[in-house]
């Protein structure tokens, strides 16, 4: 009997799906070891962040290439750090209210809040219909005097042109932020994405490529900008920090248990979290490996089909991105456009979940009208395009075999006569 079986009678829970999907947009990543890694630190009573949290991050740093890395409770408020890092007063170089950063209009929302909410002034840039990702002509244009930042987004498993990009970058000293959230593992030129920027932030929420249920990380290239996350993340306090032992001399009225160093939040991790996460991570590259042979599959299936009306195109990533799906995206043939909803919700009906690309052009979303934002969702011709034509389903963790892609196919051609 299998662990969770076995777990199941005793505890008397069940596994529980949250939807009937045949094809599910998420598909639980969790394998009996990386659960028995949660139970461990749960049986332990020891629970909180802690040593285990530690052992991931330094396993992270050590696998991405990346000098410092920090575990938090979600890629949101690995993005929330990653802004309030850069307007810290203990940052040398810091960012001032109404600085502009940057951001492609095809993003999450929490990609761009943290940039409001940091007082900063976010400036929209188009994304390029091919691969979904910011376009570096739209990102040219857009710089001004005032651009001091760009929130960049490797798009579901994705990049941009990253050479052409870091020129533009370095001509302009643009600090650069890389939002990996939805992409952990796909690498430019053998370079994993989230090494280039100054910050960069990871998502390992359920539904993403590896998960440790809810939970993030956020990288930086300095130890100046760890201290200053640290702090954040956990209260503002000083514990911790490499420069602890300075700040507790200067203060040495006050307890130093209870030094406050910054202004902070609590975005810290479970050890839980951080147990499962690790083990996870462990396996990053065949998780990696099984999505890419399934999109692969799924692919071939439909173009070699006799059904197969160029219904939908795949999109291109660029010959020196290693990918690292996140799931099937796809845009609709111009032809359906007036068919979209239709045809999306027959896939649905049918069993194959799916959304649209990120959360469409953002500055269609009515939280957007709410904030004032002088840019208006008009001027984003392909962020449009993708914004009506574009999907994603789900890719899963485990290898489809010939009748899953029959399956599959089958859904697919009948969601369009239907
Ligand atoms: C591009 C991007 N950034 C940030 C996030 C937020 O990550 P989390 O769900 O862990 O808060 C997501 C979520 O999927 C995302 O797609």
């Amino acid at each position: 009997m299998s662990l969770t079986s076995e777990l199941n009678k005793v505890l008397g829970t069940k596994e529980i799906k949250r939807t009937n999907h045949l094809f599910p947009l998420k598909d639980s990543t969790f394998r009996n070891k990386d659960l028995i890694e949660g139970i461990k630190v749960i049986l332990s009573k020891d629970v909180t962040m802690s040593k285990i949290t530690k052992k991931f991050e330094k396993t992270f740093s050590k696998k991405m290439k990346i000098p410092y890395s920090l575990m938090v409770n979600s890629g949101s408020s690995a993005n929330l750090l990653a802004f309030q890092c850069l307007i810290n007063p203990y940052r040398k170089k810091r960012l001032k209210n109404g600085d502009e950063v940057l951001i492609p209009s095809i993003c999450w929302s929490t990609s761009l809040w943290p940039i409001i909410q940091c007082g900063l002034k976010p400036v929209f840039v188009d994304v390029d219909k091919e691969n979904f990702n910011i376009s570096l002509k739209d990102l040219e244009k857009k710089i001004t005097k005032k651009t001091k930042a760009l929130m960049l987004i490797h798009v579901l498993g994705i990049s941009t042109n990253m050479s052409k990009l870091l020129k533009i970058i370095k001509k302009n000293k643009i600090i650069l932020v890389e939002d990996t959230c939805e992409s952990i593992g796909a690498k430019y030129k053998k370079k994993s994405l989230g090494s280039f920027g100054d910050f960069s932030t990871f998502s390992f929420y359920f539904s993403h490529q590896i998960s440790s249920v809810e939970g993030g990380m956020i990288c930086c290239q300095n130890k100046e900008d760890e201290n200053i996350i640290k702090s954040l993340r956990s209260h503002g306090w000083a514990k911790d920090l490499s420069n602890q032992k300075k700040i507790e001399n200067k203060n040495k009225k006050i307890n130093k248990n209870f030094l406050f160093y910054n202004s902070g939040f609590n975005l810290r991790p479970t050890d839980i979290q951080a147990a499962i996460g690790l083990s996870q991570f462990n396996s990053l590259e065949s998780f990696i490996k099984v999505r890419s042979f399934n999109r692969n599959k799924i692919i071939k299936k439909l173009i070699q089909d006799k059904r197969w009306r160029k219904q939908v195109s795949f999109i291109n990533n660029d010959s020196n991105t290693k990918p690292s799906w996140f799931g099937l995206t796809m845009l609709l043939n111009k032809k359906y456009k007036n068919l979209k909803d239709k045809i999306f919700n027959n896939l649905d009906k049918l069993g194959i979940e799916n959304r649209p690309i990120i959360s469409g052009n953002f500055l269609r979303q009515p939280a957007i009208k709410k904030y004032n934002l002088k840019q208006k969702s008009i001027n984003f011709p392909n962020s449009n395009f993708v914004h009506d034509h574009g999907l994603f389903v789900g890719l899963k963790h485990k290898v489809l075999n010939d009748k899953d892609v029959l399956k599959f196919a089958d859904i697919f051609f009948k969601a369009f006569t239907i």
